[in-house]
């Protein structure tokens, strides 16, 4: 399968000790820092924005997985990429018309381009920022299905323009809601379809829940509450990353 990145969200953790919470995180075998910035306007919540991520960049080489609730999407590709976000994953919902521009600015400041969708949007949305321009065959019996993906932006063609899809698990806006099962058939969908993608889930995962993230086909999981409210993170952790990796 493809690698398990663990990356817990740092909404969780005491914002007034950011750096010494995500170093605990780290030391506790998180791969990732999950940062979840909002506008209060996409989501009903505000968070935090570029001026804290390039404060904590300075306390952590990490991969900072920002996560943009965010409605101008575009706004933030330059603050974060001088703040140091190692990936940007902007909401389809908001990027219909211009994820092109967006995944090549994006890029163009050395982020890696993610895009998410939430729990009420067709896997279907996402299918236009992934396909390269390729001819795949599918054997059926003795029949034998041709399948073209072409990209739609010209500025993108050649390349997989998005290299990691979230699919959100439950409504975005807050941390430690209830984990959403009807949106793994966007997970196993999109797995069948694209074998190597980095599929992230974030929402309500912990160990009564990653069974069914891992076995759908998510590898990248966010965790939270059940990461933070735990008595020992570590345990946690491993406890995830081992569901992912069987
Ligand atoms: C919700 C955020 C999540 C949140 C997850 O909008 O995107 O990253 O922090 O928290 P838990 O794991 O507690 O559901
Ligand atoms: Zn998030």
């Amino acid at each position: 399968g493809v690698a398990a990145k663990i990356a817990p969200s740092m909404l969780s953790s005491d914002f007034a000790n950011l750096a010494s919470e995500a170093q605990r995180m780290l030391d506790c075998g998180a791969d990732w820092l999950h940062m979840d910035i909002m506008d209060g306007h996409f989501v009903p919540n505000l968070t935090i924005g570029a001026p804290v991520i390039e404060s904590l960049r300075k306390h952590t080489k990490a991969y900072l997985d920002c996560h943009l609730m965010v409605t101008n999407p575009l706004d933030y590709v330059e603050p974060l990429g001088k703040a140091g976000a190692s990936g940007f994953t902007f909401h389809v919902e908001v990027s219909r018309d211009n994820w092109g521009e967006l995944v090549q600015r994006i890029k163009s400041k050395g982020m890696r381009p993610g895009v998410s969708l939430k729990p009420g949007t067709p896997i279907e949305e996402v299918y236009p920022l992934l396909a390269r321009l390729m001819l795949s065959n599918r054997n059926m019996g003795n029949v034998v299905m041709y399948e073209v993906y072409v990209v739609h932006n010209l500025q993108v063609e050649g390349e997989n323009p998005v290299e990691m899809v979230l699919v959100m698990t439950v409504e975005p806006g807050f941390g430690g809601q209830k984990f959403m099962p009807e949106t793994m058939d966007k997970v196993r969908a999109l797995r069948k379809k694209y074998p190597s993608l980095d599929i992230e889930v974030d929402g309500g995962l912990g160990p009564s829940t990653i069974d069914m993230a891992a076995s759908a086909g998510a590898n990248c999981i966010v965790a939270g509450s059940s990461v933070f409210g735990a008595p020992d993170s570590a345990q946690v952790i491993s406890l995830l990353r081992k569901s992912v990796e069987e």
